[in-house]
């Protein structure tokens, strides 16, 4: 039943993908091409917060994100808040809803905001909703907002299985090893640009699907490497986790850069921050280091705690030059949780945010 009139509280945190997801064998649903993994980073260092409220007072759903007011007509926004009422259904509810949502990390930049953003209100909404349901239901509901953020919904390393249902109930993620699995494991948030993307990934790979002609390879391609990257991982191998996450980057922007008309997210400081890993890792003789991209210019640079220092040299002159604006450090997280009341985004009285 439907918690009126209560604020509810949640954080969760964006996902890096390491075997990645790009094409859909069906639009509608959000079902995958091929099955990825994530690792989940901590909420330490970035986070979404959102708060709901449900009440009878309201007309219409209200959505604040990063302290703007949300026009919730547009289409892209729509099918990003086709959650909330998947959710509602389940609750048999029409209780509309005050959301307030803050990240604090730069949104729609290929820093999986929109992940981290829709697991968090997922969860949120089930609680308010009183639904309580299973993470795995909880996963689906997410994918169906943007695939990604069924990855979000766990913590660790994550597996996205593709499923083959057309209906999309095999479709869900699931925890691979917990975040306690390998604490020496780091990911440092390489920032270059704050920019929002030009391409949202939902069309970029829509057109990747349809148009190239290389698209072909990809699904098998990356099934392969998916099931390696489990077994590396397993073994704590990094010098193959570091390998594989990086061929799987490289193929997924070459797919990219080969779609008619091409899609760049790299940019020049981008092809710097690869060399600079490419040569750490030459000089060492094994990858001490991987880099990975989403849909963006940003990089995630994974490592272990050991080779962090020697990984920032690598990157200081970048980051002297201020090619590099910064780095944030994020040891491996943990799946979305409720706050208390007084991390709540919602002034009651006045219904709107603080
Ligand atoms: O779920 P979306 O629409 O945000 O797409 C995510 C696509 C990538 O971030 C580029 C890859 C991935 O698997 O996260």
């Amino acid at each position: 039943m439907a918690i009126l009139d209560k604020i509810f509280t949640a954080e969760g945190s964006p996902n890096i993908a390491l075997i990645k997801y790009w094409g859909k064998r069906d639009e509608k649903r959000i079902l995958p091409q091929n099955s990825s993994i994530s690792l989940t980073l901590s909420s330490s260092v970035l986070k979404t917060t959102t708060s709901v409220v449900l009440s009878k007072n309201l007309k219409h759903d209200i959505f604040y994100l990063d302290g703007v007011k949300q026009d919730l007509s547009g289409k892209d926004i729509q099918e990003r808040f086709s959650v909330v009422d998947i959710l509602r259904r389940k609750a048999d509810s029409n209780e509309k809803a005050l959301i307030v949502s803050n990240n604090d990390f730069p949104t729609a930049s290929g820093m999986a905001s929109s992940a981290s953003g829709i697991a968090t209100l997922v969860y949120v909404m089930d609680k308010a909703l009183g639904l309580n349901l299973p993470e795995k239901e909880l996963s689906i509901v997410a994918r169906q907002g943007s695939g990604s953020a069924c990855r979000s919904m766990f913590g660790g390393l994550v597996a996205w299985r593709k499923g083959t249902s057309p209906s999309g109930g095999d479709s869900y993620a699931e925890q691979i090893f917990d975040e306690n699995y390998w604490p020496e494991l780091i990911d440092n948030i390489v920032v270059v640009s704050q920019e929002r993307k030009k391409v949202p990934s939902r069309a970029g790979m829509l057109q990747t699907v349809k148009t190239n002609p290389l698209y072909g390879s990809r699904p098998a391609s990356a099934e392969k490497r998916f099931q390696k990257m489990i077994n590396a991982y397993r073994r704590r191998d990094f010098d193959e986790v570091a390998g594989l996450m990086m061929a799987d980057s490289n193929e997924m922007h070459a797919l990219m850069m080969s779609t008619i008309p091409p899609i760049r997210y790299l940019n020049k400081s981008s092809y710097a921050i690869m060399d600079a890993v490419d040569e750490l890792n030459h000089s060492e003789g094994r990858n001490i280091a991987g880099y990975t991209f989403d849909a963006g210019a940003n990089s995630n640079v994974i490592t272990l705690k050991k080779y962090k220092a020697k990984v920032l040299r690598a990157l200081s002159p970048m980051l002297e030059s201020k090619e590099i604006l910064y780095i944030k450090t994020s040891m491996i997280g943990h799946g979305p949780k409720m706050l208390g009341e007084s991390s709540s985004l919602i002034d009651l009285k006045r219904m709107r945010p603080f």
